[in-house]
């Protein structure tokens, strides 16, 4: 059993250091042993798979995707670039084929961000930017990082002990599908990831005064509610306007009765751009409308900075690679996208180039529970996959380093 269901939408929901996350490494380290990998959880939580290469001190490529989910997903999000890496492990164990790298697959622990806010935990980890003050991030119940992590098994003094060394590493691969309509649109399978956005996550509050929604004229109110549902049409303009994504995801009216006036909004931000420089522009116009609105308002605007992920561009000689990869399977001109959806990708870049191969998905559908592939678009995948772990041992010699 590898998820719980949402009562919400009956999605599946995995996150961090719960029991649905020890099961799932328990089950995905049976299918690693099964592969040929030499399964174990890392001083994070990540699920790791080892297969040695052709000698003991031979550097170490990189393969895997999450385990984790946001909250109401789908079946395939992460932990299909997951299995892809077991399975590839599992062709060459099949024929016996050692390479002149050892392969690491890593089923990472947390991409997300879904229960403590703070997404690419499990990765940040690996490359060893695993950052002190986390240890105080708190989920919705209150549950501190430290405490959670002691209470899965972990030891948080430890945690240094789940990164790699940079000079070991050859460099990061990762299969996931496209979560956008683009290669669907485009009629085509598989595409190569140029690069993925850069992302600042916030939590915004907007504070005014609760009161009587009968007996309060409108022009003593300080509705807080209104002041975020401002914030939130101007973020779509803004960010549309400039070439950039925001979202707001969440919402939450205080007191929340029906006849009570908000007196505190707090909400989410989401911001991503294909450059940083871009997506702080963006942010900057967003906290001057929100800064107006809550003038205008009698309101206090209150920021909250969760998270901040630089934009990245992939290694070209893995992108060749992956590339290479596409092209056995028939397609002689790949497609070549950016991804905006975040990746453990981001966080490994720190470590080691990394390359990444994209899945047709139905629709673009994702982050819900009706995201949907097709199988003989994984069979490719898989056979393009393992194509460009053999174009990388060509290629071997890359360095770990940028
Ligand atoms: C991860 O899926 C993200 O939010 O981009
Ligand atoms: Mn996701
Ligand atoms: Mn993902």
């Amino acid at each position: 059993m590898l998820a719980t269901h949402t009562a919400a939408n009956d999605g599946i929901e995995r996150s961090y250091l719960t029991p649905e996350h020890a099961r799932t490494n328990w089950t995905v380290g049976e299918w690693m042993a099964e592969a040929g990998l030499i399964p174990w959880q890392d001083a994070a939580g990540n699920q790791r798979g080892t297969y040695a290469g052709q000698t003991a001190d031979a550097p170490v490529l990189l393969l895997g995707s999450h385990l984790d989910t946001v909250p109401g997903a789908g079946r395939y999000d992460g932990i299909l670039g997951t299995l892809m890496a077991i399975a590839v492990v599992g062709r060459l164990a099949a024929r016996g084929e050692r390479l002149p790298f050892a392969i690491d697959v890593l089923g990472f622990a947390d991409e997300e961000g879904t229960r403590f806010g703070r997404t690419l935990l499990g990765s940040c980890a690996v490359a060893g930017t695993w950052d002190e003050s986390w240890w105080g991030l708190r989920d919705v119940q209150g549950v501190t990082l430290r405490d959670a992590f002691v209470a899965f098994g972990l030891d948080p003094a430890r945690v240094g002990e789940a990164a790699l060394d940079p000079r070991d590493v050859v460099g990061y691969l990762e299969a996931h599908i496209e979560q956008g309509p683009l290669l669907q649109d485009a009629d085509k399978a598989l595409g190569v990831v140029s690069g993925i956005m850069g992302a600042r996550r916030f939590e915004l509050t907007m504070v005014g005064e609760a009161g009587h929604a009968g007996g309060v004229p409108y022009g003593r109110r300080r509705d807080a509610l209104l002041g975020a549902a401002e914030v939130a049409v101007a973020v779509e303009a803004l960010a549309r306007d400039a070439g950039a994504v925001g979202t707001v995801g969440r919402m939450q009216a205080y007191p929340g009765a029906q006849n009570v006036i908000p007196g505190r909004a707090e909400f989410s931000l989401d911001l991503r751009a294909e450059t940083d420089a871009l997506r702080d522009r963006v942010w900057l116009d967003i906290e001057e409308k929100a800064l107006k609105s809550a003038a205008e308002r009698r309101l206090d605007f209150l920021v909250d900075e969760k998270h901040q992920a630089k934009a990245t561009v992939v290694g070209a000689r893995l992108a060749a690679a992956v590339e290479a990869g596409i092209r056995t399977t028939g397609d002689d001109a790949p497609l070549t996208l950016l991804s905006k959806a975040g990746h453990d990708a981001m966080a490994i870049a720190d470590l080691c180039d990394y390359a990444m191969l994209f899945i047709r998905c139905k629709d673009g559908i994702s982050h819900h529970k009706d995201e949907d592939v097709r199988a003989d678009d994984v069979a490719l995948a898989l056979d393009a996959f393992e194509a460009a772990v053999l174009e990388a041992r060509k290629r071997h010699g890359l360095t770990g380093a940028h």
